[in-house]
């Protein structure tokens, strides 16, 4: 199966995707500053992506040290830089957690964490890839033959270590002969949709007519659209779920034309210390994404531009949540608690 991202012999390997469509640039990254990087210039991107990448740095931090005062100081460092890269996409957090507790255990065990936090990052990698074969196959049982969606920014392989979410059910409806064409959203200003999405969906043969962002509606008026498919960085306990801009929109043009909103999340985007999706903290980017996208200036000298890389969609309109664990219908903070307690039993 396709992944971005590769641990080869104590280097990382990602695809870079800031160099999609256009050239496929696998970038070797050894150090843990230039995974931060990496991930805050979105060459690697995507809510579980962000995670792996985030852990496999991690993996970096520790690598070529001695066992000593200096592992502890190099581990802490490397978490805080981490954890400060990117503010909402919470499978980050979750990831960061999991490998702090990976390191404490291997320290208290006496163990140099080496070992212990590559096979901790690979099992993350490994998750988030089954969760989105499982998700996959629940959310192509919701779809009717001849499927024809709409979706959002980029949610495939290029965002989660293989497969995708949102993209994953779309691949997964093509795979059953279920799906009859993809109306993907370029989703400015970074493209997502132009550029990795379509490069996806090219890549596997599936049919799809990308459209700019402001058609939705209009092809939601004209068309009749089976399912909008849409990924989360963050979903709060009731449901109110954050993803890439314009998905809020999306929602509302959905709820407006009757058409069911599905949102494709691993159950490591819940964040179960928020009740609601209020304090989802929301990436405001640099302006210059949206006044000179890809160093082409649009707007005039002294313009100004408000670049939020996420909204939050309020849980009433929102259809389904499809996870790895099952199918979540409202009311969301039933289900979704109880999916969660699942995960500890
Ligand atoms: O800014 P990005 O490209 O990292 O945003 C990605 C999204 O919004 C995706 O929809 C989300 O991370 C889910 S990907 C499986």
């Amino acid at each position: 199966m396709f992944t971005p991202i590769c641990w080869r012999e104590g280097t990382l390997e990602i695809l870079d995707q800031t160099e999609l469509p256009w050239k496929e640039v696998w970038r070797k990254l050894h150090r843990w500053e230039e995974v931060a990087e990496a991930i805050v210039s979105m060459r690697v991107r995507g809510a579980p992506l962000i995670g792996i990448a985030a852990a496999y740095g991690l993996v970096l931090a520790v690598w070529d040290l001695p066992d000593g005062k200096d592992l502890e100081r190099a581990f802490k460092e490397a978490l805080e830089g981490l954890g400060k890269t990117r503010p909402t996409a919470v499978n980050l957090f979750h990831a960061l957690e999991r490998m702090e507790r990976a390191f404490r255990e291997a320290r208290e065990r006496g163990w140099f964490p080496r070992e212990r936090l590559l096979r901790e990052a690979e099992a993350i990698h490994r998750e988030e890839v089954d969760a989105c074969i499982r998700m996959g196959r629940l959310g192509a049982e919701l779809l009717p033959e001849g499927a024809e969606v709409v979706t959002i920014c980029n949610t495939g392989a290029l965002a989660t270590g293989g497969y995708g979410t949102a993209l994953g059910v779309i691949r997964a409806a093509w795979e059953r002969g279920k799906l009859w064409m993809v109306y993907p959203l370029e989703t400015r200003p970074k493209l997502q949709g132009a550029r990795l999405t379509a490069w996806e969906l090219s890549r596997e043969g599936i049919p799809y007519r990308l459209i700019p962002d402001s058609a939705a509606g209009w092809l939601m008026a004209k068309k009749e659209l089976d399912a909008v498919l849409v990924g989360a960085d963050r979903i709060a306990m009731n449901g109110d779920t954050a993803n890439k801009i314009g998905t809020y929109t999306l929602a509302v043009l959905a709820h407006r034309h009757g058409i069911p909103f599905y949102v494709v999340a691993p159950t490591s985007t819940i964040d179960p210390s928020l009740p609601d999706g209020s304090g989802i903290p929301i990436e405001e980017r640099d302006e210059s994404e949206v006044l000179s996208p890809y160093g082409m200036r649009f707007a005039p000298e002294g313009a100004r531009a408000w670049n939020p890389a996420f909204d939050v969609t309020p849980a009433e309109l929102v259809t389904a949540i499809i996870t790895e664990r099952g199918v979540l219908r409202p009311p969301f903070k039933a289900s979704i608690s109880s999916v969660l307690s699942q995960g500890k039993s």
